[in-house]
């Protein structure tokens, strides 16, 4: 299949992980990994935008990795408010839509209000939305829809599957078709739980710092040659 026969998919959403092993094999230190995970970014996003992919989800941080030593952690939230500080201009020339998936009361009030900035400054953006999973835990979302839904007054019998995905975090993205994870792990790790219900799962050995755009055109081959019943005949 040649690259104009590819199926691109609408929403790719990717757990983007194995940067710390990337690290480790080099003798360096994990932060080292996750800057070379991040300069990664700039070229994934760039495909996609040429490609013509209209939503890209990107697991960043989850709940669960503040559970990891608090010199990490608090390297990850230097690379994010950094990415923001040198990133933003470019990728909002470029038509890019920044939204955050997650929890923001939890971070860093500096970096909120840059996270919330960003947002703001690119919300009419319509190249590609790119959602960053940032803080973000799938059963998290879905306690916290709960409570929105509850907080609305919206009564038992009005909730239904639409009304859930309305108040989940990635509201106004469509469910994602084609999910990756890098590094070999073939896991869910807490990642759009609702909204995977039938996406095509792809897996692939690459950790994250060395996939580049050539491995992404390899995950939409594949995904090309897939066929998706959603349970259907
Ligand atoms: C993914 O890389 C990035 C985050 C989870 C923040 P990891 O840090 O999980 O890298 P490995 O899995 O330890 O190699
Ligand atoms: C998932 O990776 C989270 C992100 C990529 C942000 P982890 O490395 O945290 O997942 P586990 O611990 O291997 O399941
Ligand atoms: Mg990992």
């Amino acid at each position: 299949m040649t690259s104009t026969e590819l199926k691109i998919p609408a929403h790719i959403a990717i757990i983007m992980d194995g940067n710390g092993r990337w690290a480790a094999a080099r003798g360096l230190p994990r932060l080292e990994g996750h800057r070379a995970g991040t300069e990664n970014l700039r070229q994934i996003i760039r495909a996609c935008v040429e490609l013509g992919v209209k939503y890209l989800t990107l697991y960043a941080f989850s709940t669960e990795n503040w559970g990891r030593p608090k010199e990490e952690v608090n390297g990850l939230l230097t690379i994010l408010e950094s990415v923001i500080d040198h990133e933003l201009n470019e990728l909002n020339a470029e038509g890019v839509r920044i939204v955050h998936v997650g929890r923001l009361e939890a971070m860093p009030k500096k970096i909120r209000q840059k996270v919330c900035h960003s947002m703001e400054k690119t919300r009419n953006n319509e190249k590609l939305v790119l959602n960053i999973a940032w803080n973000y835990g799938g059963r998290d979302e879905i306690v916290c829809a709960l409570q929105e839904i509850v907080k609305a007054g919206i009564p038992a019998e009005k909730i239904n599957e639409e009304v859930i995905t309305q108040h989940l975090f990635t509201h106004g993205s469509p469910d994602p078709d084609l999910i990756i994870r890098t590094s070999g792990e073939m896991r869910v790790s807490n990642f759009l739980i609702w909204q995977s219900a039938y996406a095509e799962w792809y897996f692939t050995p690459t950790l994250w710092p060395d996939f580049n755009k050539e491995e992404l055109k390899k995950a939409i081959d594949n995904y090309s040659h897939r066929k998706r019943r959603f349970g259907k005949l």
